[in-house]
């Protein structure tokens, strides 16, 4: 496989590289992009050093598959380029997710509306990733009706100036504010802008995204995203309303046999997910299962992965897997 990474500077782009090196992806030829800043850049992949190339570059050598990761305005305007040349794009931005002629796919829930003819495809947003590999299994059993989550997420989720000014403030250091206000030491109820609904960008991006991926427009959902001082990945607490009563040990089964998850729920042992475990992995951690007491049908759970890996990097490389494996790259 000839495989493009526009956006190889960034921080998607280099978990993307290191992913692509574990999980021993077909690499022949590795074509890394970025702004014309950096091309001619050099990058390191599989202890060898691959030069920086123009997005011009990289559609001329014909990669068969372009992952990208470098923002929605570059995809919007890059991405129907690449397909036109007959290379299939996997995004990471936002630029694409609610098209209703683009796929938007996390393996584990619904890889099978892939087609041959899908040349963009569209990697949801990171928290929402994490949330849905946790309730498609609980949604199959119980059917979900409801869904009431907040977010506690991590400044990685911003990109590199972000994880820059947590450091800075860290050390003291003035420099680049990836965001309003300071964030060490802080909590920033504010992820994305404001919509006119006064909810931000992010919490609808969970609501629609959500029904989208589930491909069932009947659950609810409402969600606040919330930025915190924090590297390791995204948390969630999130609520879930069933039209039918549960077995809390069956919700543990279920969740423990279902692919991507890892069940880490022993209050005893004072088990739980944590993003200072789940960093540098590939699993959905889920945990603190338990009854919501004020309502039937209904169950608190906290969910917690690394946003730069299944969260972006690793779901994009497991779409182009499943492109592989299904014979739909052409
Ligand atoms: N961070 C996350 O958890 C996460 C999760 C899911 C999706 N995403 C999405 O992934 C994308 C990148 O996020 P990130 O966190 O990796 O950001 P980042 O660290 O700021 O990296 C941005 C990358 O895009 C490149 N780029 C910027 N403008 C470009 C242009 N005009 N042409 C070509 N390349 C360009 C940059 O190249 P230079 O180095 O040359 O500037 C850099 O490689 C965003 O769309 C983001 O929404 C991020």
């Amino acid at each position: 496989m000839k495989v493009a990474v526009v956006g190889a500077t960034g921080l998607v782009g280099t978990k993307m590289l290191q992913v692509l090196t574990e999980r021993n992806f077909p690499v022949t030829e590795l074509l890394p992009v970025a702004s014309a800043r950096s091309v001619g850049k050099e990058i390191d992949f599989k202890g060898k050093k691959f030069k920086v190339v123009s997005m011009e570059d990289a559609i001329a050598a014909k990669p068969d598959v372009a992952l990208f990761s470098a923002g929605g305005g570059t995809s919007l305007e890059w991405a129907p380029k690449f397909a036109e040349a007959g290379i299939t794009v996997i995004d990471n931005s936002s630029a694409w997710r609610m098209d209703p002629a683009k796929k938007l796919v996390v393996p584990e829930v619904n890889a099978e509306v892939l087609t041959k003819e899908d040349k963009i495809i569209a990697n949801p947003n990171c928290s929402t990733i994490q949330m849905v590999v946790a309730l498609q299994p609980l949604h199959k059993k119980y059917k979900i009706t409801r869904v009431v989550v907040s977010t506690y997420q991590s400044v990685t989720g911003t990109g590199v100036k972000a994880v820059e000014q947590l450091m800075n403030e860290r050390k003291n250091l003035e420099g680049p504010m990836a965001y309003k206000y300071p964030i060490d030491l802080n909590v920033i109820p504010q992820i994305d802008v404001f919509l006119e609904n006064g909810y931000t960008k992010e919490e609808m991006k969970m609501v629609n995204e959500t029904r989208k991926i589930m491909q069932d427009d009947s659950i609810r959902l409402t969600s606040t995203t919330v930025r915190i001082p924090v590297m390791g990945g995204h948390s969630e607490s999130v609520n879930v309303e069933f039209e039918n009563d549960f077995d809390l040990d069956e919700v543990r089964q279920l969740l423990s046999d279902s692919p991507g998850i890892t069940l880490q729920d022993n209050i005893q042992e004072q088990i739980y997910p944590m993003p200072l475990w789940a960093h540098e992995k590939d699993d959905v951690f889920v945990g603190r299962l338990r009854r919501d007491e004020s309502q039937e049908n209904t169950l608190n759970m906290w969910i917690v992965s690394d946003n730069l890996r299944k969260g972006a990097a690793t779901n994009a490389v497991q779409i182009a897997e499943y492109l592989i494996a299904n014979n739909l790259l052409s």
